[in-house]
């Protein structure tokens, strides 16, 4: 089974395509291509997200990259669509975004590629959780696609994603059939990124989404990812400020130096599994503002402030991280999201692994942060779920989309 991930939930405009087979009642995957076009520099000036202009960017990016992904993976095609009908069948859909999408609809109109039908079984799309106008571009890209060449569109959860592209084996080469990892359930899974700070409880049972994922605890302001961004802004780094505070920190851990500045580690000692990163922030901006008027707002005070802020990052997730394995007994733990790159992060997570005898899955670097190979992998196991793709209704935008499904 070929299948076909494409996402734009933010500001990566991905697809990939990969192969699914199952062997000893085991899922195996093979990564034919994964391709992953940042906007990133696009943004930066504005410090985060221009959902308007990530719209349009995706809608510019989606076809060419499509083009670039069938001509280089060599899948293929299953027939020609004669040009008559191409033209006719086209027509109809592109009426359909004429008015929402005109980026895209400029792109199709000029890919004549697509009579050719690629040898591709399933197209599994982030439905959300993510910038709604952003999801809508992936939507109708994948709705036109399967529609032109007569394939099943399956939704995904964006963050269902983040979970099973943990489950890939990080050391695979390239092209190489793999075993999806099975991990022991009930799983434990921390997902932290730009729009989510989750502690989730996966069992094993379940058929649908709201039976499997119980979300344990969760940020009641901004998401981790969202905080290291902002933090960075603060401290004049670019965006996506993650890697670039990170890097400030690992230098002042180097050279020694810490910060005397001491910020609050939020919720730390809550008795739910919470958490909250507003307030580290505004401890940031508070200390800043100081140094500056004091003129002490220096590369060394940047340095040590930013070891500061990861140490109080670490530390509360840590703690949440503790307590739920604590409360609830966890076989294994899964982590995944965009911050789960962070270098200090995955050693810490490693070694309370370690401590419990936990199995961890931590997602190789290359795919820790936006892709759609976790999308097609996901969409996969949908399929597999469900034996088969099934008519969920009309494919829509769900920004707010939960893994419990409330
Ligand atoms: O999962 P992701 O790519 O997008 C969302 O679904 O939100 O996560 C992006 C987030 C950004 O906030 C980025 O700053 C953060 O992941 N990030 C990091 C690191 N690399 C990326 N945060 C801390 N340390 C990193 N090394
Ligand atoms: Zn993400």
């Amino acid at each position: 089974m070929t299948i076909l991930g494409v996402e734009t939930s933010c500001d990566e405009t991905a697809l990939a395509l990969i192969e699914i087979r199952e062997k000893d009642g085991c899922l195996e995957c093979r990564v034919i291509d994964s391709l992953v076009h940042s906007q990133a520099d696009l943004h930066s000036a504005y410090g985060g997200v221009y959902p308007s202009l990530a719209k349009r960017e995706h809608g510019r990016n989606l076809i060419p990259l499509l083009h670039r992904l069938l001509s280089t993976s060599a899948v293929e095609s299953r027939l020609e669509i004669t040009e008559s009908d191409f033209d006719v069948r086209k027509r109809q859909l592109l009426a359909e975004i004429e008015k929402t999408n005109p980026d895209l609809l400029q792109t199709f109109e000029a890919a004549d590629f697509l009579r050719k039908v690629p040898a591709i079984d399933h197209i599994a799309v982030t439905e959300g959780p993510g910038l709604e106008p952003t999801l809508w571009v992936g939507i109708n890209f994948a709705k036109i696609l399967g529609e032109l060449w007569k394939i099943p569109v399956v939704p995904v959860n964006h963050m269902e994603g983040h979970i099973v592209g943990s489950l890939l084996d990080r050391d695979a080469p390239q092209g190489a059939w793999q075993v999806l990892k099975n991990p022991v359930m009930p799983a434990l899974a921390f997902l932290i990124s730009g729009g989510h700070t989750e502690l989730v409880e996966i069992s094993a049972s379940g058929k649908n989404a709201g039976n499997r994922y119980k979300i344990l605890g969760e940020t009641r302001d901004d998401a981790v990812g969202e905080a290291f961004d902002k933090v960075a802004r603060l401290l004049g780094l670019p965006y996506p400020g993650g890697p670039h505070v990170s890097k400030l920190a690992f230098m002042a851990r180097e050279k020694d130096m810490s910060s005397n500045v001491k910020l609050p580690r939020p919720m730390i000692s809550s008795a739910d599994l919470n958490f909250s990163f507003s307030g580290l922030k505004t401890a940031v901006l508070y200390a800043v503002q100081k140094a500056t008027a004091e003129n002490r707002f220096d590369e060394n005070f940047r340095m040590a402030l930013a070891r500061e802020f990861e140490d109080a990052v670490a530390e509360t997730l840590e703690a949440k991280l503790e307590k739920a394995i604590e409360e609830r007994g966890a076989g294994s733990l899964i982590v995944g999201g965009g911050v789960s790159a962070n270098r200090v992060l995955r050693e810490r997570f490693q070694k309370i692994a370690a401590k419990h005898g936990l199995e961890i899955y931590l997602p190789s670097q290359h795919i820790s942060g936006d892709n759609a190979l976790m999308i097609a992998l996901a969409g996969a196991l949908e399929i597999k779920a469900k034996s088969g793709p099934q008519n969920s209704g009309p494919l829509k935008a769900h920004g707010t989309k939960r893994l419990d499904g409330r």
